[in-house]
Order: structure tokens, then sequence, then C-alpha cells
């Protein structure tokens, strides 16, 4: 071959881009052809808002995201998402190496930010469904739903294991025993497809255009908080951590998981965002993770505690600590050019700032993204399919747990008749969409009302189900008089908690939203009455349950609430599920776990009543 062919060759041919060389092979050739600009560049992920073409190409910015609620536009629909996502894309494409950006999404309980996604039900609900392969199915549906818009990362599974129902995100860990939540990792095989038995233990793995890359998050111990605050410290000894926080990272790592998030929290008076003995150390070194690992948003800036006093420091700390990715919904230029100082002036060895961007050209590459960076309509009929709403509808039926079903056990409430002649049905949880979806729905906080996307509110799930013949009357807050006066058959009392995110949802009382427990005494005191709570978590119910002849807990059963509800009150389908979280009697009994020395629940991890479906509905 002449030198000149040779170097047209050379030119035309970049290794990096040639999908028949191994992955370590191209990574190499990449990295190798990188600037320390570009090479942070792909460090940053940038938030959606407030963000242009221009800078993802001129500082090959690696990653985007959409922070909770940030969308294309109101009620995007998947066009619209993908268009947008494609607009950024072709900018990334368009830099000097053109490597592609990944974009992540919270897709926490479905493709929760987007009108018209199936919303599944929350964490702590599909732990008490115990059904690793349900759960497998959704984070299918899910990936199919995020893929539907371009998107082609979750921030998702959180394997959070919750120790104090205090806690605000107590909804989104799937149980406070560690065993339920590594059975629940199935869901990374759902949303990545399943590695094949002779994949190397911490690869991360993609099966395929129709999955997503995942986040096992946050690491560590972000459920084991003080009383339950976030974002707090985590005292606990090694062994304690190692048994009841780590070992569901163990087994997202087998499964072949792209990415790991770090928590906001400390652990033993160390931000986890700057605990090098950790993240390096055990989660890199000894578990061999091989994805790459990413901050929380703002979670360097987070680092306040001493020495830490500034940015620098922070950004110093967390990037030495071994965050490979950070995310950074404002300022991307503070970064870069602290980052780039840092190195510079070799406070951070080039080393670890090589180590970051191969584990994240790793999951590019194990992507497919270079091949196919570009996201198409494919997938687009995918978004709220009614596959997907059928199965948000039999996680729905497997989450609610049955904890009381009349006096005794031969007199049961449910089923409940179809056929009778006045029913009520009241509470604030009854006819409210964003009620039943909860926090991390189509925005941060989640919403009230069901203008924002569409679903079946519990209230709708009855009136479907009854028999025509019946009357049902509905009142948010009906008044004791009109209950007296009004002959029903029976009542169905939905009450709960509003929704919530993050800080926002500590709670140091755990009561029932008012009005629910007046709603409860005024309906459940005159007539008979099933409660149906719907909430992140348990609640205080004592006092109410001598009153109530049966009562339900939906925990946050999302936009298919309706049917799944249903179906199991009046006997399509049976109660099964097992709670997963102990149900405390007081709050001053806090923290009690299955488990301790001193265990008096009001009914324990495990507790669920069944009930025999009177039709043929069998799942
Ligand atoms: C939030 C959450 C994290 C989420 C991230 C991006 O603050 O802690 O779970 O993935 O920011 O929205």
């Amino acid at each position: 071959m002449t030198s000149v062919t040779k170097a047209a060759e050379s030119e035309a041919y970049l290794k990096y881009k040639d999908p028949k060389l191994p992955i370590n092979r191209r990574i190499n050739d990449l990295l190798g052809r990188m600037t320390l600009a570009e090479k942070i560049g792909q460090m940053a992920q940038l938030d959606l808002e407030n963000l242009t073409a221009t800078t993802m190409r001129d500082y090959s910015i690696g990653s985007i995201l959409s922070g909770g609620g940030h969308v294309p536009r109101l009620r995007a629909t998947a066009g619209d998402w993908i268009n947008k996502v494609n607009e950024l894309q072709r900018a990334s494409l368009s830099s000097r190496l053109g490597i592609p950006m990944i974009y992540g999404v919270d897709a926490v309980h479905g493709h929760n930010n987007v009108y018209k996604a199936t919303i599944f039900p929350h964490n702590v609900g599909l732990g008490a469904t115990r059904d690793k392969e349900l759960v497998k199915r959704i984070g299918a549906a899910t990936a199919l739903e995020v893929r539907a818009t371009g998107i082609n990362y979750a921030f998702a599974p959180c394997i959070a294991v919750c120790r104090d129902p205090r806690w605000g995100r107590c909804y989104e860990s799937y149980s406070e025993d560690p065993n339920v939540v590594i059975e629940m990792t199935d869901i990374i095989l759902g949303l990545q497809g399943e590695p094949p038995a002779n994949a190397r233990k911490g690869v991360p793995y993609l099966g395929g255009r129709d999955k997503v890359a995942a986040c096992a998050k946050h690491f560590v111990g972000d459920g084991g908080t003080t009383k339950g605050i976030n974002e707090n410290n985590t005292v606990i000894d090694w062994h304690g951590l190692l048994s009841i926080h780590m070992p569901a990272y163990y087994h997202a790592i087998i499964k072949g998981v792209n990415t790991v998030m770090v928590s906001y929290s400390s652990l033993n008076g160390k931000k986890m965002h700057a605990n090098r003995d950790l993240v390096t150390g055990f989660l890199k070194n000894t578990l061999k993770f091989r994805g790459f690992v990413i901050s929380d948003w703002q979670g360097v800036d987070k680092i306040t505690d001493l020495p830490h006093s500034n940015y620098s420091d922070s950004l110093l700390a967390a990037i030495q600590a071994g965050i490979d990715m950070v995310m950074i919904p404002h300022n991307h230029t503070e970064f870069i050019d602290i980052l780039t100082d840092h190195v510079n002036n070799n406070r951070i060895p080039v080393s670890r700032i090589d180590d970051a961007v191969q584990r994240i050209l790793r999951v590019k590459f194990v992507m497919g993204l270079f091949e196919e960076p570009l996201a198409d309509q494919t997938f687009v009929n995918q978004l709220g399919s009614q596959e997907h709403r059928d199965l948000a509808r039999e996680a729905v039926r497997k989450s609610l747990v049955l904890l009381k079903n009349g006096e005794t056990s031969d007199r049961p409430i449910i089923p409940l008749p179809k056929k009778a002649s006045r029913i009520l049905v009241a509470g604030t949880h009854a006819n409210n969409l964003g009620y039943q979806c909860g926090g991390w729905s189509l925005t941060w906080q989640g919403f009230s009302g069901d203008n924002q996307t569409i679903g079946s509110t519990i209230l709708s799930g009855i009136e479907e189900a009854v028999d025509p013949s019946t009357e049902i009357l509905y009142s948010e807050n009906p008044d004791p008089a009109f209950v007296k006066s009004s002959n029903f058959s029976y009542a169905i009392v939905v009450v709960g908690e509003p929704p919530y995110a993050e800080t926002n949802g500590d709670s140091l009382n755990l009561t029932i939203a008012e009005p629910g427990p007046s709603v409860i005494a005024d309906v459940c005191g005159q007539v008979k009455c099933v409660v149906v709570l719907v909430s992140g978590r348990p609640l205080v119910i004592e006092p109410y349950l001598p009153s109530v002849d049966a009562f339900v807990a939906a925990w946050l059963p999302g936009s298919e609430a309706g049917h799944g509800v249903a179906d199991v009150l009046f006997g399509d389908y049976g109660f099964t599920g097992k709670l997963s979280m102990t149900w405390f009697r007081t709050v001053d009994q806090l923290p009690m776990n299955v488990g301790d020395a001193h265990y008096d629940p009001l009914f324990p991890f495990g507790f669920g009543l069944s009930t025999v479906p009177i039709n043929a509905g069998l799942d």
C-alpha cells in the first residue's frame, strides 16, 4: 500500500468507529485521540433546561439529563422528545471526534416525566408483590417507553433499603429488607436486557435498541439515615452496611448495571460524594464495577463539610473519590475550568480522568451509541400502550396489601358485592390521578387533579366495575348527616398523603393528611366501610381501625390504580400483597425493622390477608 493510500486509509479509518474491534481497543484508540478538554467535557452531564446545541458541540459534553419535570414542552409528544434529543445528539456528533452523548431521565416508575406515559406503582408497592418476574416485565416496558422518546438512560432502579418510614424517599425503596430489594434488582434485566451466562462480572451490559442503560442508586446507605432525615448521616458499622445496604449493589453489578449514582447522604459522618474508600476502594476495586459512577444533582456542591469550604475543594474531593460523571444543572464552565486547573496543577492525575472517561466510553460503546446515535420512530407506539397499562394494572393488583377484612375471618367484607343499591365513594384520594401517582410524576413533586396526564382514578375504576344497576355517589368530604340519611349499602373511603419527593416528604408524625381522619370518622362511624390508603409508606392508622370494617394499603399505585384497585375490591382477583415495610403503631417506636430484638408492630413485615377471587380472573 502506498504511503498516500495508507494516510488516506488512516484518515478515513478511525479504529474507535469500527464496531468489529473489541471495545477495549476502541476505548483506547479514542482516549488516545482526546484532548484534556474533550475528556473533561465527557465527564459533564448538563440539564435540558438552559442547554444549547452549541454548548454540546463546543465542549464535547458527554451527557444530558431531564431533571424531574424538565421536558421539551408541556405535554410533549414522543415525536417532540425525539426531535429534541436528536437535535442535541447531532450537535454532539458534530464535535471534533463526534462522540455521541447519553441522555438520562428519572424513569423510576415508568417514564413518569412524560405526558401519557404509563405510570407504574412506586417501588414500595412493587416490593409488596414479591414478584421479581413482574418487576422485570415492568423494566422492559419502561425501557420501551423511554426509547419511544429517543432517550437511552434511566436513573433507575433506586435500590435504597428504607429503614425508617419518616424518610421522604421511602416509597422509592422496595423494602426495609435487603433480600426483597435484591429480588427486585431483576428490574435491571428488564431495563437493560439479560447478560449472557458467560458475561464477565461487573462489565456493563445492554441488550439492544429497545433497552436503556440503568442506574443503581443511591450508593450507599441512603435509606439508613438518622430518623430518616433525607441526605443526612447513616451511622452503621461495617457489618451492618454490608448486610443491609450493600447486597443489592452486588446483585445489580452481577446483572450488568451500566451506572451507579452516589448518594447525597453521609456514612458515619463522611459525605458519600467524597468517599474514596467506598466509591473507588469498594465499588470499583472490590466489587469490580466497570461502568461509570455519576454524582447526584449538584451532589458535588453539597459536599460542604470541612475541609471542603468551596466548590473547587468539593470537586477535587469528588473526582478523587472516584466519581466519573458530574450532574451539573448550572454553570458547566465553572466545573470545566476548575477541574482543568486541578489536572494542570497535578492535584488530580490524568490517570483519574482517563479512568472516568474510559468508563463513560465503555458504557457508550456497550450501548451501541456510536453505531446508532440517533433515535427514530420505531418505538413511539409503545408510549402508554394498552399492553403496558394492563401490566401496570396487574402490578397494582399484586401490590395492594389487605390489613383488615371484617371483624372475624369467617365474616369478610371483601370481596364487595358489585350489585348493591347504593355505594358511597369518599375521600381526598378517590378521584385524583395525581395523588395516586405520588412524587416523580410529570413533575418532580408530582401533581394534583387529573388534567396532567391520563389514567384511571380509583373512583372511575369502581364506577366501571360495579353492576349497572348500582348507584354510586361520590363526595370528597361528605357531611355526616348526609351519610346517615342516605342508606348506603357500604362506603369506600380513599385517603392518604399528597404527593411529595425527597426532603419535602420527610415527616416526623406520619399522619394521614387532613381531612382524611375526619372523613373516616364521619363515614365509617355510620356505614360499613372499606378504607383504601394511598401513601408512600406506613402511616399512623391504629386509632381508626376499630371503626373500619376493612383496610387496604394501596401505596402509590400510579396511573392504572382505578382498574387495579377495583379488580381486587370486587373479587375479580384475590389480594396477594405482603408488607415489604413494617407497619408501626406509633412513631416513637421508629426506627423498627423486622429482625429487631424489640419488635412490636401493628402489622409485621410480610403481613397481608388473602382473598379468593370470586370470578375467573387469575394472574
Ligand atoms: C435528584 C435525586 C436523584 C435523581 C437526580 C436527577 O435530586 O436525588 O434520585 O436521579 O436528582 O433528577
